[in-house]
């Protein structure tokens, strides 16, 4: 017997939540999907998570919350991250940093358990410690009971990512890549039985520049200058993956992408991070 999961892609800002409260509920359904994790870092104004919007994505259905670079933007969160066994912060922080580096959930109605661990490369990333580390603690730690092991690979690079999917080949059951925002089109089972996919794109609009209005970064970068990077509202999909896994085994035997277009969100504002100036390339 297989279960189905259902990765979801970096959610970006009010547009991300919307197809997530449209669409999630009738995935569910449709897919007959066991687990859903989800990478929500960019949900609250296209970066951070605030408990409110994280309690939101709980009753669309999500399972399970990865995070990434953007992990403490909403410094609210850190609550959250201390007590809630449905959320990761990257396991490859420095040990004091708030939050779970792995958790174990169950699957919604088979009441078998996952695990969820969340890396950060460390290729153009700034200096994070070794991910390759982190994740053979991590997986050292997980009850060895826990067959089903999924893993979020938050980095730029392809090669990280994919050198990721071999190293965990057969230790994991589902590695996917988050960060770049652009959907892949590498989805595979590798041959030691991992589901894998270099970036599973994100879910928010991608009329804009990796989910931020695209006149807004066009001056950023193109005049050297800070611009507010408020949320694009254009073409709004939903992308992920939906792996089938071996429940006794945590082997995974079929991944297919799933895009949904959603609708477009009208009226006069637009979701802004707080309305701070970015500097051009910081998404
Ligand atoms: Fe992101
Ligand atoms: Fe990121």
């Amino acid at each position: 017997m297989s279960i189905n999961i259902l990765c979801v892609g970096d959610v970006v800002g009010r547009p991300g939540r919307v197809l997530l409260a449209d669409h999630l509920p009738e995935l569910i359904a449709s897919h007959n999907l066991e687990l859903v994790v989800c990478n929500a870092e960019n949900a609250a104004g296209g970066s951070g998570l605030t408990p409110q919007i994280f309690t939101k994505l709980l009753r669309y259905g999500v399972d399970a919350v990865t995070l990434g670079d953007h992990v403490y933007r909403k410094r609210e969160i850190i609550e959250v991250l201390e007590t809630s066994d449905r959320i990761v912060r990257p396991a490859n922080l420095p040990t004091p940093a708030a939050g779970k580096r792995w958790t174990v959930v169950q699957t919604k109605t088979s009441g078998h358990e996952a695990s969820v661990t969340c890396l950060l490369g460390q290729l153009f990333m700034g200096s994070n410690n070794s991910p390759w580390e982190a994740v053979e603690k991590a997986f050292r730690e997980i009850p060895e009971s826990v067959r089903i092991r999924i893993v979020d690979m938050h980095a730029e690079a392809s090669s990280e990512k994919i050198a990721m999917g071999w190293n965990l080949n057969g230790r994991a059951s589902i590695v996917f890549g988050t960060h770049t925002h652009v959907p892949t089109a590498d989805a595979c089972v590798l041959d030691k039985g991992t589901a894998f996919v270099s970036d599973l794109g994100m879910t928010g609009p991608y009329d804009g520049v990796l989910g931020r209005r695209k006149d807004r970064v066009l001056s950023a970068l193109t005049t050297g200058m800070p611009a507010h990077f408020e949320v694009a509202r254009g073409d709004p999909r939903l992308c992920g993956v939906v792996v089938g896994v071996d429940e006794m085994t945590g082997r995974a035997e079929s991944i297919e992408r799933v895009e949904i277009r959603g609708r477009v969100q009208t009226g006069p504002a637009y979701d802004t991070d707080d309305g701070r100036a970015q500097p051009a390339g910081r998404f």
